[in-house]
């Protein structure tokens, strides 16, 4: 477990970019925290530490979008807002996280839950304050327990 607050967006960001820099491939991110709690923004800077270039979006309408990084990583981000299942698109996240040269990070992960492998990172948001957030960082497994490691160094 880890806990970190972070002051504003730029702050949130920032974490997010030292995520994204300890990635390697085959990781599983999921996030958890209400509306406007800061999920997309920590993906933006999970984004920047991937080396990603372009501008990530919230994919709330699209469900998943797909950016690449640097020493081809990909990055696979998947929005179940609103959605009662995956559906079809539950092979595709299958497939997102079988491959080791994707980082797959998802917010409202609790309808695709059950089929998700035990080694993920789950990130708990909570917004105590406008601009203050408060993050729980816990591990699953051995992947994402070395993401926490480092961090904490
Ligand atoms: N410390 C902070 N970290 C992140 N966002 C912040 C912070 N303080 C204020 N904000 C604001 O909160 C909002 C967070 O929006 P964001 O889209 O990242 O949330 P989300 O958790 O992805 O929401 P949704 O569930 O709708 O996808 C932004 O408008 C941002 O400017
Ligand atoms: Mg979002």
């Amino acid at each position: 477990m880890m806990f970190k607050e972070v002051n504003n967006e730029s702050e949130m960001k920032a974490f997010g970019q030292s995520i994204g820099a300890l990635l390697k491939g085959g990781e599983l991110i999921e996030l958890i925290g209400d509306v406007g709690s800061g999920k997309t923004t920590l993906t933006k800077g999970i984004a920047v530490g991937l080396g990603i270039k372009d501008n990530v979006q919230s994919p709330s309408f699209t469900i998943n979008r797909s950016y690449e990084g640097r020493n081809h990583i990909i990055l696979d981000h998947y929005d179940f807002y609103r959605l009662d299942k995956a559906g079809i698109m539950n092979n595709e996240l299958q497939e997102s996280i079988a491959n080791s040269d994707v980082v797959t990070v998802i917010e409202w992960a609790g309808v695709v839950d059950e089929m998700l492998p035990i080694d993920r990172l789950s990130i708990q948001i909570a917004s105590p304050t406008e601009t203050s957030r408060s993050l729980v960082l816990s591990s699953g497994g051995f992947i994402s327990g070395q993401i926490i490691e480092r961090l904490m160094l």
